[in-house]
């Protein structure tokens, strides 16, 4: 596996901060990714801490196995769907844990890999990728499936409701879609970019920052293609029941949607009273961090501790 950008953690010190590691804690990282997360919440664990590590990508696992070799005895991999977690639990005899974090999205490494067909970047040797955007690889359903197979209506829907992309244009690329895979289907990500060209004027296009106009519906079929808001809305319940008494869960997350899912989550176990909200309002990057690592513009982080 060639390596380009390493993966960086998205606000360390507030993840730090927020989760406030138990030095004998057990925790538990929903999205191992590149294991920047992990080794920050490692680094503050005692001896007897330990970490259960999930991610439903089997490179994510192997990069990890090795990158964090050292701490080889604190740490359970699973490759899983962190929706599953209350089975990965009981299966390793945990009953509670003291802090649960969720870095939600995709990892730089998965973006960067060619093969994997997540970024709509139009250097040569990235528009022949396959249009692929599986972050689980034994997943049935690809983009391909998707731009190949949904009726129109239902193409327009995902562009509009996950891509947040404006309706005209929504409308557009889908039927563009359904019209194009008449002759040859759509195979690539230079296939995608060329329809969403023909389908949006310049001016849109130009407007958007560098090469940004196909965000929208990339980040759309990624976001359908691996069932995410779904995954959240089942998991963070599993989440809050699996904590401790005073334990911790955050969540960063990337898109309006999944912040709202949060939101609502939070706030109705709040008024239930089982959790205490830690976060009133979501924290976000500073601006230096910003400018170091710009994926973290987007990121809001919200917390909550078990009562
Ligand atoms: C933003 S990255 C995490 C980066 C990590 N915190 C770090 O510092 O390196 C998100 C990771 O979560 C994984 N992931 C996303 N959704 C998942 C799910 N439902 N179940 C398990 N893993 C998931 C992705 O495969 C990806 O590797």
């Amino acid at each position: 596996m060639k390596e380009k950008s390493e993966h960086i953690p998205v606000m360390p010190k507030e993840v730090i901060n927020f989760l406030k590691p138990k030095k004998n804690g057990i925790y538990l990282d929903a999205t191992l990714g590149g294991g920047g997360h992990t080794v920050l919440i490692l680094k503050s664990l005692g001896k007897k801490g330990k970490i259960i590590a999930i991610d439903q990508d089997i490179e994510a696992i192997e990069r990890a196995r090795k990158k964090l070799a050292e701490y080889k005895n604190k740490i359970y991999y699973i490759r899983s769907n962190f929706r599953e977690l209350d089975i990965i639990l009981k299966r390793l005899k945990i009953k509670k844990i003291d802090g649960i974090l969720f870095d939600l999205g995709f990892s730089t490494y998965q973006l960067e890999d060619k093969k994997r067909g997540f970024s709509f970047s139009e250097k040569e040797e990235n528009l022949k990728s396959f249009l692929d955007m599986r972050m689980n690889t034994s997943l049935e359903t690809t983009a391909y499936y998707i731009v190949n197979r949904y009726e129109e209506e239902r193409l327009k829907n995902i562009f509009l409701n996950l891509g947040e992309e404006p309706y005209i244009f929504a409308k557009k690329i889908a039927k563009q879609i359904v019209l194009e895979r008449k002759t040859k289907a759509i195979e690539t990500v230079g296939d995608l970019l060329q329809i969403i060209k023909k389908s949006t004027p310049p001016k849109y296009r130009f407007k958007k920052a560098k090469g940004r106009y196909a965000d929208n519906v990339f980040r759309a079929l990624r976001m359908e293609v691996n069932q995410e808001l779904e995954n959240l809305t089942e998991a963070l319940p599993k989440a809050v029941s699996s904590l401790n008494k005073e334990g911790r869960l955050v969540v960063i997350s990337f898109h309006s949607l999944e912040d709202r899912i949060v939101k609502q989550t939070f706030r109705e176990m709040s008024n239930k009273n089982i959790v205490k909200i830690l976060t009133r309002k979501p924290i976000v990057a500073t601006q230096k961090e910003i400018e170091s690592n710009p994926k973290s513009k987007s990121a809001k982080l919200r917390a909550i501790e078990k009562l």
